[in-house]
């Protein structure tokens, strides 16, 4: 049986087909989406903390009323995901207690910290930017409830980059202090959203599968470079400038050469050395044990409606 149902699946995959949750699936292929899916989900929950920070004291109405509206849309962008994890046959208490425990992965960008409001713009412009490039492919991924929720993500996140990208505008356009503020969140995000892309291509041990079941479909280096040429024209009308010296497009190989990332800093981020890691996972543990009544009076309500329809 389960030979036919291999067969099945890899011609499924052979043909660029979609995989749907009742579909038979090898367990690596199962765990590989569990895996890259919930850590998707719990990175935009994180990413809500740096952002929220923000908030009471944005500089006017309409900046207070679309970052309010931004960080609701990553709320909203991890339920689906987190959705799309359970039809894989996770529940949303053990995603949650991973990531409370410290157990679970969310991506690396959400550790730093948001000293000024030009962060706002940075993030937007950057991380925003950074995850439309990672983004828009993953809309074809083989997993049905994993491509169509990023159709939808996708959608939201070009509002966010373009008000990212706006707040920089502005503030380019205004006093010395404020274009020092903006170059100065520049600096600071710049290669931490290089680094959200994943490891160099030779270092990623997940990639060579991921690509050979359509989940991921262009390998790490090459989205880095696809949105380091998104941002080169950008950061020209801007009038920022990218941090790295050595930044030049080679006409012969098409590609942007440019410095060294800093690994290191990754791997402590990764390890939970971060600027923030300890501030993000205590922020989400007291959400989570604030919002516990919440959870009660659901369950309550459910079973009194699940004793109604009974009666
Ligand atoms: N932060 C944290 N962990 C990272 C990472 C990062 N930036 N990049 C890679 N890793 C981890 C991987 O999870 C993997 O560890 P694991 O096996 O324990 O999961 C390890 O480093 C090796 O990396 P690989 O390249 O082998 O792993 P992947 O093939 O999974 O590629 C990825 C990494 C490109 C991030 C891929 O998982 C992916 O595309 N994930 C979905 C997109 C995503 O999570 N984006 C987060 C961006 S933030 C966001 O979306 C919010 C937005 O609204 C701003």
């Amino acid at each position: 049986h389960d030979e036919a149902a291999q067969a099945l699946f890899d011609d499924l995959i052979a043909k660029d087909s979609r995989i749907e949750p009742r579909d038979w699936m090898p367990e690596a292929y199962r765990k590989t989406l569990i895996r890259q899916i919930s850590q998707h989900a719990h990175s935009e929950i994180i990413g809500m903390q740096p952002e929220s920070n923000w908030i009471t004291r944005a500089p006017s109405l309409k900046r207070k009323a679309i970052l309010m509206a931004k960080v609701q849309d990553e709320a909203g962008h991890g339920l689906y995901l987190y959705s799309a994890a359970q039809t894989l046959g996770i529940s949303r208490e053990e995603m949650m207690d991973q990531l409370i425990e410290g157990r679970a992965r969310y991506s690396s960008i959400f550790n730093y910290t948001t000293p000024t409001w030009a962060d706002m713009g940075a993030i937007g412009w950057l991380v925003d930017g950074a995850a439309i490039c990672n983004q828009v492919p993953l809309c074809r991924a083989s997993y049905g409830p994993y491509g169509r929720a990023m159709v939808r993500i996708c959608k939201e996140e070009s509002f966010h980059q373009r008000q990212g990208f706006e707040i920089l505008l502005e503030l380019m356009q205004g006093t010395e202090a404020q274009r020092e503020m903006a170059q100065d969140a520049v600096n600071r995000w710049y290669w931490p959203s290089l680094m959200m892309f994943g490891p160099p291509d030779d270092q990623s041990p997940n990639s060579a599968q991921s690509m050979a079941w359509n989940i991921k479909r262009f390998s790490n280096d090459d989205l880095r470079q696809r949105f380091v040429g998104m941002l080169v024209p950008q950061a020209e009308v801007l009038g920022v400038t990218l941090p790295d010296p050595n930044l030049r497009f080679d006409e012969e190989t098409g590609q942007y050469e440019m410095s060294e990332i800093d690994w290191t800093e990754f791997d402590e981020v990764l390890a939970g050395r971060g600027p923030a890691n300890a501030e993000r996972l205590r922020r989400r543990r007291q959400a989570h044990e604030e919002g516990a009544w919440v959870r009660e009076a659901a369950h309550e309500y459910a079973r009194k409606q699940a004793e109604r329809a009974l009666e």
